[in-house]
């Protein structure tokens, strides 16, 4: 069996490697970059870190407005699709890359697999509520990390294309975590137990006076704050002349895995308009306070562990000092073998009906 997996953002390699892995020696995977991440930091990383090969194809599209940057790389993606004709085309949570390779399998008639289906914001202002959205009706299986996922699934009517196989970032959250306690690396800002940052949502960066009050929110914490600056961050305070260093903050560069895991594992917290992240700090039992009115993982806030901030960035402050959540007693996200179900979905069955 050929399987293409098509990548590109940052989160979309963390969930590729349990899967390579899963699939390796099980059936022929391609894997295909669309280069929408494109820095070191940002990608090369991860390959390096996560112990994956380097991708067989890399498209290099690069950045761009959304229209322009995903019909790129669906008129790229087309002649690699017609080269492979794989059994399946695999794609990952809720990009720009997702929803150009759903695009371009489904103009192909190639069947569709949609990982990390069924997530909703209910919020259609974020581009990722689009994108996964079209890709689950596009896809012809919905494998979802959660019961309230698969719940959603159903809701739309997609119940009989749904399997519920777990969540994959659990997989490689566990399997670096216990080789980060084992061997902890070092971090750039030593051993202090910080609140760890990480604020790129078009949402919360593109509007000036929305990331001014963000950033002044952050200043006003009574410890310090690590801001980790997605380049997108970057750009936009520069633009509208935000200093993002001020009062508890300190700017660092983007992490690679290993290294946030045990930068959240040290802290003291987790603040955060990240999905992937949300979910880690409720995994590594550090509470998280999400600068977001919605999230898609509702379990992190129903068990204590999340707080939405949304918009009284006045409460974020005292939300960040709050004390631990009681321990969980149930496993929302599965039990850290989520990629094994979806090899054995993808290569056994069942298989989607056309
Ligand atoms: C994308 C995803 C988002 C995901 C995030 C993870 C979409 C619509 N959004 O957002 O869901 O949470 O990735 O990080 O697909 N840039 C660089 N170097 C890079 C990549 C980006 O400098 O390697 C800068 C560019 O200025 C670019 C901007 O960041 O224009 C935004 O990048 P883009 O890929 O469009 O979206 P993200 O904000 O990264």
């Amino acid at each position: 069996m050929k399987i293409i997996s098509v990548v590109g953002a940052r989160p979309q390699f963390v969930k590729l490697s349990p899967v390579s892995r899963a699939l390796a020696g099980r059936a022929e995977h391609i894997v295909v970059h669309t280069g929408q991440h494109y820095d070191d930091l940002m990608s090369d990383v991860f390959f390096r870190d996560l112990g994956m090969p380097e991708p067989d194809v890399n498209l290099a599209i690069g950045s761009g407005a959304h229209g322009a940057q995903t019909g790129a790389m669906l008129a790229a993606l087309e002649p690699v699709f017609e080269q492979h004709r794989p059994d399946w085309v695999l794609v990952y949570g809720d990009t720009n890359s997702t929803l150009a390779a759903s695009v371009a399998a489904v103009k192909l008639h190639l069947p569709l697999a949609h990982l990390e289906a069924g997530l909703r914001s209910f919020n259609r202002a974020m581009p990722e509520e689009h994108n996964r959205v079209l890709t689950d009706h596009a896809a012809d299986l919905c494998l979802a990390p959660t019961a309230v996922a698969m719940g959603h699934l159903a809701h739309e009517g997609l119940a009989d294309r749904s399997v519920l196989v777990g969540d994959v970032m659990t997989d490689v959250l566990y399997a670096v975590r216990d080789r980060v306690l084992a061997a902890p690396p070092a971090l750039p800002w030593g051993d202090d137990r910080s609140v760890i940052a990480t604020i790129h949502r078009a949402e919360n960066t593109d509007d000036p006076q929305r990331l001014r009050a963000v950033i002044e929110s952050l200043a006003d914490v009574d410890r310090p704050v690590r801001l980790l600056a997605h380049p997108r961050l970057r750009a936009a305070a520069e633009r509208a002349g935000i200093t993002l260093e001020q009062g508890a903050v300190t700017v660092h560069d983007p992490l690679p895995y290993p290294e946030l895991i045990a930068a959240v594992l040290q802290g003291s917290g987790v603040v955060t308009d990240s999905g992937g992240l949300q979910k880690e700090a409720y995994l590594l039992r550090r509470m998280c306070t999400t600068v977001r009115p919605e999230t898609e993982w509702v379990e992190t806030v129903d068990s204590g562990w999340n707080v939405l901030v949304g918009n009284a960035l006045g409460e974020l402050a005292v939300a960040v000092t709050r004390a631990p959540a009681p321990e969980p007693t149930d496993q929302p996200y599965g039990d850290g073998h989520a990629a094994e179900r979806v090899a054995d979905v993808l290569l056994t069955g069942p298989h989607p009906v056309r």
